[in-house]
């Protein structure tokens, strides 16, 4: 029998110095593309694929992200008196269960894989998904769900993975194909940030996870790698041949909210997504083409 993923895990300690000034007083997970701070996204990906327990990796100047997730008590008592109905029903759709939130901090920023090694009390012995809030994603089936899904059918490790263009694989956790089936992909390898002629294919790991609470005994060894962080890539390349380790082809796509070009096409892709802004926002691009 197989656990049933129930927890996730969101590093958000990062210091965002690609939006600075921005982010010199806002944590570049409360940055919003359209009305909903990133942080929201992935919580609300999370949910959607059951998961029931958070737990936020946070840092100096992240308060604000669990602020985000808590009862806004006055708030909510101005909305009913002025009888703001959408928006509250908005907000308590948003609410997370007393108790399902935890944060941990990760003091020094010293990578992913300590990041991920500093929820480990959180983790204890359950299958976990993880969550980069920066990899914003638009999928019709929530990609962590569809991790969830696979994890069902495969047990083990399960990545979200896509294809890049070669010269860019120097910028992602890449596979190394042992079988390609399609959708799901078997591994035998990953490499964290390889020379482009040494990596060994084109299909890169995006930020979505579902992980096996083991590799917490492989981080907890706080091996330096690529950029001389503690990568969570090496780590879970030490569970493959003891664990199931797949790579999903995820149907969706996905954008880059840690570099600005990416966010920026997030705001005009999630805009024209709503029925409501679409029109607005195909007239400003018609203005600017
Ligand atoms: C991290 C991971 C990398 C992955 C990427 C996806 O890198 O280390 O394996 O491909 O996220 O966004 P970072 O973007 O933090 O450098």
């Amino acid at each position: 029998m197989l656990k049933p993923l129930r927890k996730a895990v969101m590093p958000v300690a990062g210091l965002g110095t690609r939006f600075l000034p921005a982010t010199k007083t806002v944590a570049k997970e409360m940055l919003p593309v359209v009305d909903r701070p990133l942080i929201q996204y992935a919580v609300d990906e999370a949910r959607a694929a059951g998961i029931e327990q958070f737990c936020f990796v946070t840092g100096r100047g992240k308060t604000a992200i669990v602020e985000q997730f808590d009862v806004a008590y006055e708030l909510e008592r101005t909305l009913e008196e002025r009888g703001k109905a959408r928006e509250l029903a908005e907000l308590r759709a948003q609410q997370l269960a007393p108790g399902s939130v935890i944060t941990t901090r990760q003091q020094v920023p010293m990578g992913l894989g300590h990041a991920i090694w500093c929820a480990r009390h959180f983790i204890q012995d359950e299958p976990f998904a993880i969550l980069l809030p920066d990899d914003l994603m638009m999928c019709d089936v929530s990609c962590t769900k569809q991790l969830a899904d696979a994890y069902k059918e495969t047990g083990g490790n399960v990545v979200a993975i896509e294809e890049v263009p070669r010269e860019r694989v120097n910028r992602y956790g890449v596979i190394d194909i042992a079988e390609d089936k399609g959708r799901l992909v078997s591994v035998k390898g990953l490499v964290e940030k390889p020379p482009v002629d040494q990596a060994p294919s084109n299909l890169t790991i995006i930020g979505r996870y579902v992980l096996m609470p083991e590799v917490i005994g492989h981080l907890a060894k706080m091996e330096k790698g690529a950029g001389g962080e503690i990568q969570l890539t090496d780590s879970m390349a030490k569970l493959i041949g003891t664990q199931p380790f797949h790579g999903v082809r995820y149907e969706g796509r996905r954008f880059d909210c840690g570099d600005k070009a990416g966010y920026l096409e997030a705001q005009v892709a999630f805009a024209l997504a709503r029925p409501d802004l679409a029109p607005a926002m195909k007239d400003i691009l018609a203005r600017y083409s």
